[in-house]
């Protein structure tokens, strides 16, 4: 086993969706800060490549599971317990985003499938986390939702509906649970490359790409390491007095200029 020392040191701790992107990351970084850090997502392939990435590492586990089967959230909690030890920190990172519409061009199929990915997998996986937390007395999750959540973006019905809906969750949560020493908090990032917007920026062409970077005040992109960066600062105990709040990372996109 690698020697390390971090914030996490002989943490466990999920994250969601971290075969990718965002997800990957905050995964890395975790790891480097001595969590041991279990992975959720569906393809095996990308579990295994992002196991690969990390160094095969014995304190980075994947697991196949897919956030909006409630069973098998369940019983892969269970698992994780047995491996690791009682679960200290989630990050609700898995998201999809099939539907860019409007209401009325949104297919029921891809809303309730965005619904049941980035909004019910993230209740399955904090219930299954919490009842592990309260016997642990602490704990920290992350729900990683959008500025999308904050103030909608035009034609992403589903998408947006579900980030609100994720803050929601993160208010009942953190206020259900600050007595128990469990704090609940968002980071809502702007716009970062990854395998979900890269094909997007690709459709959009070049005008339209300039647009939305121009759209952050600071007039770039953010690197995923960004985003990473404020996820392990809320889930950590350097956040220790702070709960229930939703953090634009967003190179000042919801800045009204
Ligand atoms: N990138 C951005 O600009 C941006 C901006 C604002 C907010 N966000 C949010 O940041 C988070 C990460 O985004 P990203 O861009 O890094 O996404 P990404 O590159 O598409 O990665 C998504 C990850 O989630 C996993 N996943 C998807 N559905 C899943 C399911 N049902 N169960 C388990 N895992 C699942 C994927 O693996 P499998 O497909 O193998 O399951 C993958 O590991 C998301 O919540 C997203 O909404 C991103």
């Amino acid at each position: 086993m690698s020697m390390s020392s971090g914030r996490f040191d002989g943490k466990t701790v999920v994250v969601t969706g971290g075969s990718a992107g965002i997800g990957l990351q905050t995964a890395r970084d975790l790891h480097a800060e001595g969590a041991f850090v279990h992975i959720l997502g569906r393809s095996a392939d990308k579990l295994a490549s992002a196991k690969e990435s990390l160094g095969g590492d014995s304190r980075v586990l994947v697991h196949r599971c897919d956030v909006s089967e409630e069973a098998l959230v369940k019983k892969t909690f269970e698992v994780i317990e047995a491996s690791s030890g009682k679960v200290y920190g989630l990050v609700n990172n898995a998201a999809i985003n099939p539907s860019r519409n409007d209401i009325l061009h949104t297919e029921y199929r891809d809303w309730s499938d965005t619904l049941d990915v980035n909004l019910t997998g993230a209740f399955n996986c904090s219930r299954a986390a919490a009842r592990q937390m309260l016997e642990l007395g602490r704990g920290s999750i992350v729900n990683i939702a959008s500025v999308g959540g904050i103030n909608a973006f035009r034609t992403r019905t589903a998408y947006n509906v579900s980030k609100f809906g994720l803050i929601g969750l993160t208010q009942s949560m953190a206020i259900d649970y600050a007595e128990m020493n469990i704090r609940v908090n968002a980071v809502c990032p702007g716009y970062a490359r990854t395998e979900l917007t890269a094909p997007l920026f690709e459709k959009m062409g070049k005008e339209k790409f300039e647009a939305l970077v121009s759209a952050h005040a600071m007039r770039r992109l953010g690197r995923p390491e960004e985003i990473s960066r404020a996820i392990l600062f809320l889930l950590s105990e350097d956040a220790s007095f702070i709960t229930g709040v939703a953090l634009p990372v967003d190179g000042g996109y919801l800045l009204k200029g």
